[in-house]
């Protein structure tokens, strides 16, 4: 799908649910070459970055096969005591940043690993030295070669390690690695969002012993040996936010069948101070814009629990339109308001005063036009921008959209929104 064509201005009706979540299955994905035997992921959502890890799973020698939403990985055939650059498509690795992940685990399973790097993206130059300081803490030792970084290890050993910053990817390098490690590693400074409870989870559920996951110090006593286990992956919790945002912004209401509510607590208390109505059924999450939408007057991105940067892209949109200004602060990454010049041709009014800082107007109407994502949250955004706006919105380059949303145009229309995809 290269573009998507909406005719907006419809106020949202309907009920849609929401996939299995992208940044939780990644890490799991990866996680399974830790273990012996067969791994099945429930809930495992169809997106362009899944379809790379399934890749690079194969490239090191696993079977991977799906059946509906189940994706089964068996690691019997993995390729010897080494992971190197020539077996592992350099594609795959170098077009999806989460393959940084593969380093934990593949450290941990077969002692040497040859990876290229996985590239900076624009919302960020998303550097991986909080990675590699603290797999060095864990005895792996690392040089930078032609075709990436070669890491090794003698022999992963158990450390107590704090993160200068709770990084995402960071954190479950070292959960991958350190859960082979001899002795207990005790991590400081964790990250504490949801995906990182979720692949505890796993590894625990594959006979790993971790403790605290989810909060700050996080306990892995290492060296359990692990087997494949039946997993389902919860919801995701930005694709949630993404129906519900398009809610706020043209108006409505909807029912998101799967989203995990309780892992939306800081968007729970924007989208209430907006006066919209959010209630958590037994069926799922109900939203229902209330009269007038009002700007929150700040908001500011944090680590979880604290507003989430993916979520920043997508509240744009609905601030345009919210009565009142908004002062608007990303925390977590150096470049993420690329989509504010896609939106002002939308008529939004929105001032960027710095390259971390925005503050957005309150306008009665967005105006359809012809716009272009840039990353995967930004695009979203812009298809949000066109469901509340009048008239016709193309939105270019949703490729990038591809890689984090199953199919948004389905989803979409199933909320009443007059989108297709060419
Ligand atoms: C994860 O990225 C998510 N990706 C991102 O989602 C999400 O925005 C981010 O966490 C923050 O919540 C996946 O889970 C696949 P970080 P990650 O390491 O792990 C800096 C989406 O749209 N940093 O917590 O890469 C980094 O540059 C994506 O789905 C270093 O400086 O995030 C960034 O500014 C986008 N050195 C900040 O920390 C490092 O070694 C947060 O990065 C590592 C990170």
């Amino acid at each position: 799908m290269d573009s998507v064509n909406i005719r907006g201005g419809i106020a949202l009706q309907g009920q849609v649910g929401i996939q299995g979540s992208k940044n939780a299955v990644l890490p799991v994905l990866a996680a399974t070459l830790l273990a012996e035997g067969t791994s099945v992921i429930q809930n495992c959502p169809r997106l362009a970055d899944v379809y790379h890890m399934q890749t690079l799973l194969k490239s090191l020698g696993c079977s991977v096969t799906r059946e509906k939403d189940r994706l089964k990985v068996n690691t019997d055939g993995m390729n010897g005591p080494r992971a190197l650059s020539r077996d592992i498509p350099k594609e795959a690795v170098e077009s999806m940043r989460s393959s940084i992940v593969l380093l934990g685990a593949l450290v941990n399973r077969t002692g040497e690993v040859e990876l290229a790097y996985p590239g900076g993206c624009v919302i960020g130059e998303r550097p991986i030295d909080i990675h590699i300081e603290a797999l060095k803490q864990l005895h792996v030792t690392f040089e930078e070669k032609s075709y990436g970084l070669h890491a090794c290890t003698e022999g992963l050993k158990g450390a107590e390690i704090r993160l200068p910053f709770p990084s995402v990817g960071a954190t479950e390098n070292v959960l991958l690695a350190a859960a082979g490690a001899d002795g207990t590693t005790i991590l400081r400074g964790a990250a504490r969002e949801p995906e990182i409870e979720v692949l505890c989870g796993f590894l625990n559920a594959c006979g790993a012993d971790i403790t605290g996951g989810g909060s700050s110090t996080i306990l892995i006593r290492g060296k359990r040996k692990l087997r494949g286990a039946e997993f389902a992956v919860p919801g995701d919790r930005i694709v949630a936010g993404t129906y519900l945002c398009a809610c706020l912004a043209a108006g409505g209401e909807v029912l998101l069948t799967e989203a995990p509510a309780k892992q939306m607590g800081a968007v729970k208390k924007v989208v209430k101070a907006m006066g919209a109505l959010w209630q958590e059924t037994d069926r799922g999450l109900y939203i229902q814009r209330g009269e007038p939408l009002r700007s929150p007057g700040r908001l500011e991105t944090a680590p979880y629990p604290g507003f989430p940067t993916d979520m920043q892209s997508l509240f744009l949109p609905v601030l345009a339109l919210a009565e009142g200004s908004c002062l608007v602060e990303e925390r977590i990454f150096e470049n993420r308001f690329h989509i504010v010049p896609e939106l002002r041709r939308m008529g939004a009014k929105i001032k960027q005063t710095d390259p971390k800082t925005v503050v957005t107007e309150g306008t009665k109407q967005l105006h359809g036009a012809r716009v272009r994502a840039r990353e995967l949250r930004g695009g979203a955004a812009l298809v949000i921008a066109g469901a509340a706006a009048r008239g016709e919105t193309i939105v270019d380059g949703c490729g990038y959209i591809e890689r984090g949303y199953e199919n948004i145009c389905r989803d979409m229309r199933e909320l009443g929104v007059r989108i297709y995809g060419v």
